[in-house]
């Protein structure tokens, strides 16, 4: 049977990865596939290095925009990453009617609508298992494994430097900042770590998420991100004696006013699996009415385990060629005139119980005013604790757990317990879920 003829854009960590695990397992993918899928063609830029990877197994070339028009060419695979020429490339290839696999989850978030649409019309498949998580298979668990299921809501560690940094932080009771220039030596963290520790990686990955977990277009602008560069070990410390871990979650749920899609340092009961994921690793967990919570765990970056996530794509792909595109997996796990307009929440309207830390002054009448403001904000409190100020201290650390309050009171809340006399300087506030 005629091989499945691939082309490989960019041989960096996860080309590599790709080109040694198709080899090592070709007789295995073979029996899986029905037939032979190898790699044609490569381009990147460092030639030299790629003919050291390839060692004369396929073409190298250094212009990726041959590869999306050579004829040859079957499937295109894209690890460039980012919205510029990765664009253009994915664009270029499926208006020559090939198939396009593709680990960049900036792109689909943020243009995913066009590039799916694009593809639909050509009747070529987009596959991005690579994009969120790496090598867990959580795009296929959502958007096949989970179809019988009205999801509820998604929560996931998937940005594996920020739970490395939280897990660190947490360990050795280090600061962020410490913290993340051992990740930088070590090589978790990039030079400019930005995307990771401010949330926008995950928040790339919720988005791809909440698209085929309730059926709509996928929103970036929408997302609410705070990242963890803000957090305190203090917070971490304090939240551990409460019986909660702190990890960077991003999070998409479904209310009945719209769907919430959030990525921030959540605080999450230090019983769930979930909460114990340390280090670079993820996990994912789906609530689904039918089967309730399923949790996927393993690693989301690497080249192997992002290599995984590749191939498992261009099986998916080599074995739906010949079906009509109809009777394929739609991209967004729901039949394209079927995707609906569920708004997206303004994180002011989003409904979560909190924990605040505030520096008082250790004074009688201080928790009466403090009560206060929170009872004419309607805000219920669920705990309240004072940690004993330290030798010789006149002011205390007053941590304050809240019943489900929506996000607009708190925040004005934090306005007035902010003005307060006996408070100094600023509330940390950080969202709380029992991921029950
Ligand atoms: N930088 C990501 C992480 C991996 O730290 O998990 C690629 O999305």
């Amino acid at each position: 049977m005629k091989p499945m003829n691939v082309g490989l854009l960019g041989l960096g960590t996860v080309g590599a990865g790709t080109f040694t695990v198709l080899s090592r397992n070709a007789e295995e993918i073979f029996r899986r596939a029905g037939r032979p899928i190898r790699i044609v063609v490569v381009a990147e830029k460092d030639v030299a290095r790629a003919n050291e990877i390839t060692q004369g197994a396929c073409r190298v070339v250094d212009d990726a925009f041959s590869v999306v028009s050579d004829a040859e060419v079957d499937i295109v695979i894209e690890l460039i990453g980012g919205c510029g020429v990765a664009k253009e490339l994915v664009l270029k290839a499926i208006a020559n009617g090939k198939h396009v696999i593709t680990a960049n989850k900036a792109l689909l978030a943020m243009h995913g609508n066009e590039i799916f649409a694009e593809a639909q019309k050509q009747g070529v498949t987009v596959a991005f298992e690579a994009a969120v998580a790496g090598g867990v298979p959580i795009v296929k668990a959502v958007r096949e494994g989970l179809s019988a299921n009205r999801i509820e809501w998604i929560a996931g560690i998937i940005n594996g430097t920020t739970n490395f940094i939280l897990s660190e932080m947490r360990d050795k009771g280090l600061s962020f900042d410490t913290v993340l220039k051992e990740a930088q030596r070590l090589g978790y963290a990039e030079a400019d770590p930005t995307f990771d520790i401010e949330g926008v990686d995950a928040a790339h990955k919720i988005t791809i998420l909440s698209a085929i977990a309730f059926g709509i277009p996928v929103q970036f602008d929408k997302v609410y991100i705070e990242g963890i560069s803000q957090l305190n070990a203090k917070d971490i410390k304090y939240a551990e004696q409460l019986g909660y871990r702190i990890k960077l979650l991003g999070i998409t749920k479904r209310t009945t006013a719209g769907a919430e899609l959030r990525v921030h340092p959540t605080l999450i009961p230090a019983k769930r699996l979930i909460a114990n994921v340390e280090g670079a690793m993820n996990a994912v967990v789906v609530q689904g009415d039918a089967v309730g919570a399923t949790l996927y765990y393993g690693k989301g970056a690497g080249a192997e385990p992002t290599a995984s996530a590749v191939i498992a794509d261009l099986v998916d792909v080599t074995r739906m060629h010949t079906a009509d595109p109809e009777h394929r997996v739609p991209h967004l796990a729901f039949q394209p005139d079927q995707l609906v307009d569920l708004p997206i929440l303004p994180i002011a309207e989003v409904l979560t119980c909190h924990y605040m830390r505030l520096r008082v002054q250790d004074e009688p009448g201080v928790l009466a005013n403090i009560t206060r403001v929170l009872a004419d904000e309607q805000i219920s409190i669920d705990a309240l604790i004072q940690i004993e100020p330290g030798e010789g201290e006149d002011e205390a650390d007053l941590i304050l757990l809240t019943h489900l309050t929506r996000e607009k009171r708190i925040n004005l809340a934090i306005v007035k317990l902010e003005k307060l006399s006996v408070v100094v300087g600023k509330v940390t506030r950080i969202r709380m879920e029992t991921l029950g």
